[in-house]
Order: structure tokens, then C-alpha cells, then sequence
């Protein structure tokens, strides 16, 4: 099992990243192989300029089009998304998603806007074809402590990214299985 994660914070360290670090321990510890890219790798000239040749994101859509899943994570900027990590997006093809499992995560300063996912960020990943996206995992900022080097969360934030990690593992497999099935038919036609 292959995924891809998208750290679309602006800033470093960043608690949408620690949030993705400690779901990086937790599918690592499942062998899941995790080919992870940050806002960082990206040179800025590439996402202002809309350089869909940039190699950077010519990189990041073939490691996607190898993955079984997205596991993306960004702040909550102005009661949406960042535009940074939007910026990504708009640079992958339009079908760059299809037949993959999409967790999203955020991080924000107040519980005022826990619907950005899903009225900010989700019809984007639909628009890009993701054939499943899962009910994200939100969080405020003092529930993650970021400042140490191994990244800890708050007891009922741990239990809640556990839980939607565990969701994430099942729809992939789940995904396995209906694509092996679907081959197998195709193969006895
Ligand atoms: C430009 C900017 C805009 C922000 N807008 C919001 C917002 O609309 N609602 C909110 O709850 N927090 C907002 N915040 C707070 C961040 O979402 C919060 O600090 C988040 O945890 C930062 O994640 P990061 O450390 O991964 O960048 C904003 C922060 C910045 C810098």
C-alpha cells in the first residue's frame, strides 16, 4: 500500500504538519510505503506562475498516479484552506485523484470554522476525481504540542486521528479488493 502526503502549510514548523507526522508514525508502523511532499519542495515562481512543467509538481502527480491514497493537511487561512497548498492543486491534472482514498486533516486557531473542510477543501478534491474522501480529522492548534521533536497530540485528538486512519487503511484495502476482483473478471471475460 502506497500513499501520498501533502503537507500545505506555509510555515515550519506547523501543526497541520505535526498532525500529518504523528499519521506518518501511525502508517508507518502498518507498512504503508508514505512518499510524502511539502509546501517547501515547491519553488514559489512555479505555483505563482502556474508552471504546470514544474518538476516538483510533475513529481508529485506521478507519485499519485502510483498511490492508493492522499493523506493532505493545511491550516485553516480566512475560513478556507491555504492558497498555497490550492496552488498546488490547480497545477495537477484533472483527473489526478481518480481511484484514490483522500484523508484530509486540518489544524486552526478556534473551532469558529471546522466546516473548511468540508465546504472549502472537499469539492476540490472531487473536482480532481477522488473516487472516495473521508470525513477529515479537524483540530485546533492547543491541542498539538509541536514544539518538541516528536510531535504529540491531545488524548481525544489521538483517539480521533486513530480512528479515521483506521477508516482510511480499510477504504484502500477495500479498494484493493474491488480493483483485484475487477481484473480478475476482465482477465475471464
Ligand atoms: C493568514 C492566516 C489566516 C488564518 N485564518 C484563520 C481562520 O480563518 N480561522 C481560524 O480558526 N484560524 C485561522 N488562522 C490560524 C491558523 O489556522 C492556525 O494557527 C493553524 O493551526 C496553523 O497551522 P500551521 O501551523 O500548520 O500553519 C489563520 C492563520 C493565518 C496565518
Amino acid at each position: 500500500m502506497v500513499i501520498v502526503s501533502l503537507a500545505g502549510s506555509p510555515k515550519q514548523p506547523s501543526r497541520s504538519s505535526a498532525l500529518l507526522a504523528v499519521a506518518h508514525r501511525w502508517l508507518a508502523r502498518h507498512n504503508v510505503e508514505i512518499v510524502h511532499f511539502s509546501l517547501q519542495d515547491f519553488v514559489a515562481e512555479d505555483l505563482l506562475f502556474a508552471n504546470f512543467n514544474s518538476p516538483q509538481i510533475l513529481a508529485l502527480n506521478h507519485a499519485l498516479s502510483r498511490a492508493d491514497g492522499l493523506l493532505v493537511a493545511t491550516p485553516v487561512y480566512k475560513a478556507a484552506y491555504s492558497g498555497a497548498l490550492k496552488s498546488i492543486l490547480d497545477l495537477l491534472p484533472e483527473r489526478a485523484l481518480e481511484h484514490k482514498v483522500v484523508l484530509p486533516l486540518a489544524t486552526a486557531g478556534s473551532s469558529n470554522h471546522f466546516l473548511a473542510l468540508d465546504y472549502a477543501l472537499k469539492p476540490v478534491l472531487s473536482a480532481l476525481k477522488a473516487q472516495e474522501v473521508l470525513h477529515g480529522v479537524f483540530a485546533t492548534g492547543l491541542q498539538i504540542d509541536y514544539a518538541s521533536r516528536e510531535a504529540t497530540l491531545e488524548a481525544a485528538l489521538a483517539e480521533r486521528l486513530e480512528e479515521s486512519l483506521t477508516t482510511f487503511y480499510a477504504a484502500i484495502q477495500r479498494r484493493g479488493v474491488s480493483l483485484a476482483t475487477k481484473e480478475h473478471a476482465a482477465n475471464h471475460e
